[in-house]
């Protein structure tokens, strides 16, 4: 197994420029459909912990698709993110913060990139010493506007925006000088999972990488 412990927020990021934002309830599910994202040119994966079968998947990817850098989504807790560690995320992001989760996050070997939607939220994760924040929910929270104004008071803060990214929009978001990658569910539609239709992610995902090219 190719070891790649030890990777910083930044550069789970800069391996983006797209990030399949990914439920799965099966964990048969997992490894086929890390190849077929792989297939199409998208390395970082993450898995949301909205199902059972989310810790479990990201095992069997960790250990079965070495080229490929799966984390999670949806960590709620401190509890939430050791357990990630534990299953062998490279990463934890988060829709939000909490004292609790930035207490953990410092203790855990992989790093947290926590969810910001405000001004004040983006300063608790400065004041935690995170640099590297999701943008969430991006469209709904002010979208390409806000990032231009915070990218001012807050030029360090590089940002991954997801919630409401479409193929219709990442590229806007990719422009952004402080926007190093765009999450999004658009990659792995729930009814093509189910159905293991893996060709079709595939061609999902070289056309995200093909249309990012030359964007940021
Ligand atoms: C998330 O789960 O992080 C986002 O809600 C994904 O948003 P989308 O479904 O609008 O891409």
């Amino acid at each position: 197994m190719t070891e790649k412990k030890g990777l910083s927020a930044l550069e789970v990021l800069k391996n983006g420029p797209v990030i399949p934002v990914i439920v799965i309830r099966n964990p048969d599910h997992a490894v086929p459909l890390a190849q077929a994202l792989l297939a199409g040119g998208i390395r970082v994966l993450e898995i949301t912990l909205r199902s059972d079968a989310a810790l479990e998947s990201i095992s069997r990817i960790r250990s079965e698709v070495p080229d490929a850098l799966v984390g999670a989504g949806t960590v709620l807790s401190g509890q939430d993110l050791q357990a990630v560690a534990k299953a062998g995320g490279y990463f934890a992001i988060s829709p939000g913060l909490t004292p609790n989760l930035l207490a953990t996050a410092r203790q855990e070997s992989i790093p947290l990139i926590p969810g910001v939607a405000s001004a004040s939220e983006l300063m608790l994760a400065l004041e935690a010493g995170l640099t590297e924040l999701k943008f969430f929910p991006a469209q709904a929270a002010g979208g390409v506007e806000m990032l231009k104004s915070f990218n001012s008071p807050f030029p360090q803060v590089t940002f991954c925006p997801t919630g409401g990214i479409t193929l219709q929009n990442y590229k806007e978001y990719l422009s952004l000088k402080n926007v190093a990658c765009v999450g999004g569910s658009w990659l792995v539609p729930a009814d093509k999972i189910e159905q293991r239709e893996w060709s079709a992610i595939t061609r999902l995902a070289q056309e995200a990488v093909a249309g990012a090219a030359g964007t940021f």
